[in-house]
């Protein structure tokens, strides 16, 4: 199965992904999560991208495609989730046309769509684990100890791109590069809307049902 979550910031994508990866046993690949372990370990790629994501910006396409294909052909098995990408036209090119190469084209791509006044509040409450990337929310979803993750005991912190500002630039960037992906899945014949507005169980529901999992 290889699958796409396309979706606005704090649409929950990788709050899925996780929970795909456990009951389908898929690779998730998160061009954010890359990018900010590059950033956490001053790689040269980390010191490159670092003026794009603090911005709420997104990183040029030659250095985000480039990269998705380095960690891409390191999976044996091609059965992939991919989380954050692609997040342009140029980027959704460069995908089909890499995967035709590749003998393994998309099956799905999952748009998780949701009320924006609830991305932002979603944002602005979220706290994530530096080490092991869990994620939370300090209403909704809060660790069992304050500021404390629950998997690896780590201290949580919150994303530098999660500031209010930063959320509705990120919003807006949404809005005017990526969300035209969903009529050029649409067209493909491979795009599922689902309602991000529920809850995490009752959104992975509706996945697993448009799959017909
Ligand atoms: P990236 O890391 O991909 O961030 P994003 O798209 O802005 O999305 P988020 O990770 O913020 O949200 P999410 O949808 O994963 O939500 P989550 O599950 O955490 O990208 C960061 C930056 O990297 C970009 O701005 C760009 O600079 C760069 N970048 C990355 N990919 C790129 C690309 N392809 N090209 C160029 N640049 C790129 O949930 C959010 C919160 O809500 C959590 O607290 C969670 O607990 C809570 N929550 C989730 N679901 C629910 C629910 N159903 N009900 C209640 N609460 C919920
Ligand atoms: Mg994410």
């Amino acid at each position: 199965m290889r699958l796409v979550l396309l979706g606005p910031p704090g649409a929950g994508k990788g709050t899925q992904a996780k929970k795909l990866q456990q009951k389908f046993n898929l690779t998730h690949i998160s061009t954010g999560d890359i990018f900010r372990a590059n950033i956490k370990n001053k790689t040269e790629l980390g010191q490159e991208v670092e003026k794009y994501t603090s911005a709420g910006k997104l990183v040029p396409d030659a250095l985000t495609i480039a990269m998705l294909w380095d960690r891409l052909d390191q999976e044996k098995e091609k059965n992939f989730l991919l989380d954050g990408f692609p997040r342009t036209i140029a980027q959704a090119d460069a995908l089909k046309e890499g995967l035709a190469q590749r003998n393994c084209p998309l099956d799905a791509v999952l748009s998780i769509e949701v009320d924006e006044a609830v991305l932002v509040e979603r944002l602005a409450g979220r706290r994530t684990c530096p080490q092991c990337g869990a994620s939370y929310h300090v209403q909704d979803a809060p660790p069992k100890h304050e500021g404390i993750c629950d998997t690896c005991g780590s201290e949580l912190v919150q994303r530098p791109d999660d500031t209010r500002e930063t959320v509705q630039n990120r919003i807006d960037v949404y809005r005017r590069q990526t969300e035209p992906l969903v009529a050029y899945y649409e067209k493909e014949g491979i795009l599922f809307h689902i309602n991000g507005n529920q809850s995490v169980d009752a959104v992975f529901d509706a996945i697993q049902a448009a799959l017909n999992l």
